[in-house]
């Protein structure tokens, strides 16, 4: 069955579509334009290549394009200089050419390095994002932001590199472990909240649907989602404005990645706390009311989200939100709400309020 949905990143003469749909990974067709020679490297990792790999390399092989795989270890703690190496070493020893694709197929991490490489392999080769969670499929693989982890701090080293097309194979998503599936739920959870507030309505009434991977709301939520994404980062793809607000969460989730050392909490995990956090301050700044708190901690409990943050101690959560990509002139600058549906970025948070949020949402020690 080959039903798609196809949307648009608009960035001019750099514009792409994003493909939604089932067994898109059999489509030769929509990847075919985006290999000149016949050549293209596929990046993935130990996990994502016994179950896609050989599939989709059958499907360009048939249409005479040759492969080199390269296969990463798995996990958040990999995403760095030394496995980006690998990636380098891999397309160095096979000769791979300017006009030599990178396709990346798996989660966040595959497509976050695998972008990185195909930005700086050569000063720069074409990429093709085939996001294989939930995770990536709603955010990662769409509007190139590209990257590896330091050890002080997350995705602090990258480039804003777009892919050339993006294509969002729902049924990769069978595979998907309950886990993983539910943080991807928190960044979709995220574009209601930051602005489209009929999407939260949908979200609330379909959240178990969607847990349950019922087709339609897939389709759907994936959809949403692409779309909002597309929207902002067309209107500013470097984050110099609205784009931030993307970043609901991220401040304190980042915090709760690095400071639980990567991997133990996942992106998606961090998210959803750290949202909680800014939804807590919000509050405390009184531009939420305490029933949107408790309506938006129901949302993500529902979803299987955590909703309390580690016990990191608030010196060294205010360590490591120091070293946000946000902080502009040594000031912490928060992405918070307004009500749900609306997001602003704000750098004027008093410190006693911050330290409040950090006591009242993270758990005890
Ligand atoms: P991930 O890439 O680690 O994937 C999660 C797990 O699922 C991994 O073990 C992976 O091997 C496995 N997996 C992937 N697809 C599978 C499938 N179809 N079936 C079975 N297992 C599968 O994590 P993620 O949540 O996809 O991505 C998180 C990363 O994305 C973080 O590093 C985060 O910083 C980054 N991120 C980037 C952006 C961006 O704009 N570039 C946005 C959000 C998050
Ligand atoms: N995930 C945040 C962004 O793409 O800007």
């Amino acid at each position: 069955m080959h039903i798609m949905q196809t949307l648009t990143v608009g960035l001019n003469e750099r514009s792409y579509p994003i493909h939604i749909g089932v067994n898109l990974l059999d489509r030769a067709d929509l990847l075919l334009p985006h290999i000149p020679k016949k050549r293209a490297a596929i990046v993935s990792n130990t996990t994502v290549a016994p179950l896609y790999l050989d599939r989709l390399h059958a499907t360009l092989a048939a249409q005479g394009v040759q492969i080199i795989p390269i296969v990463l270890p798995d996990g958040e703690e990999y995403k760095n200089a030394e496995t980006l190496n690998l990636i380098y070493d891999a397309l160095l020893t096979h000769r791979c050419e300017r006009s030599t694709p990178l396709i990346a197929l798996g989660g966040g991490v595959v497509g976050d390095m695998t972008g990185y490489a195909a930005a700086t392999y050569l000063r720069g080769v074409p990429f093709i994002q085939i996001p294989t969670t939930l995770l990536a499929q709603v955010d990662s693989s769409v509007g190139g932001k590209t990257g590896i982890n330091h050890p002080l701090g997350k995705n602090m080293i990258g480039a804003f590199y777009q892919p050339r097309v993006v294509l969002a194979d729902i049924a990769t998503l069978d595979t998907l472990p309950d886990r993983e599936l539910r943080a991807g739920a928190a960044e979709v959870i995220k574009y209601g909240l930051i602005r489209d507030l009929p999407f939260y309505d949908w979200l609330e009434e379909h959240m178990e649907k969607l847990l349950a991977r019922d087709g339609d709301a897939l389709r759907y939520a994936i959809a949403r989602s692409c779309e909002n994404k597309a929207e902002v980062v067309a209107a500013d793809e470097r984050e110099s404005g609205e784009r931030a607000l993307l970043n609901l969460g991220h401040t304190f989730g980042h915090a709760i990645e690095t400071g639980m050392g990567y991997g133990v909490w996942l992106h998606g995990e961090g998210v959803a706390a750290g949202t909680i956090m800014a939804a807590d301050l919000s509050l405390r700044l009184g531009w939420i009311a305490t029933a949107d708190l408790v309506r938006i901690c129901r949302l993500f409990e529902r979803a299987g989200l955590p909703v309390t943050a580690p016990a990191l101690g608030a010196e060294k959560y205010l360590e490591l939100m120091g070293l946000d990509k946000k902080v502009e002139g040594g000031r912490m600058r928060f992405v918070l709400l307004q009500s749900i549906g609306r997001a602003i970025v704000n750098g004027d948070v008093p410190e006693t309020l911050l330290r409040e949020t950090l006591e009242a949402c993270c758990a005890d020690d």
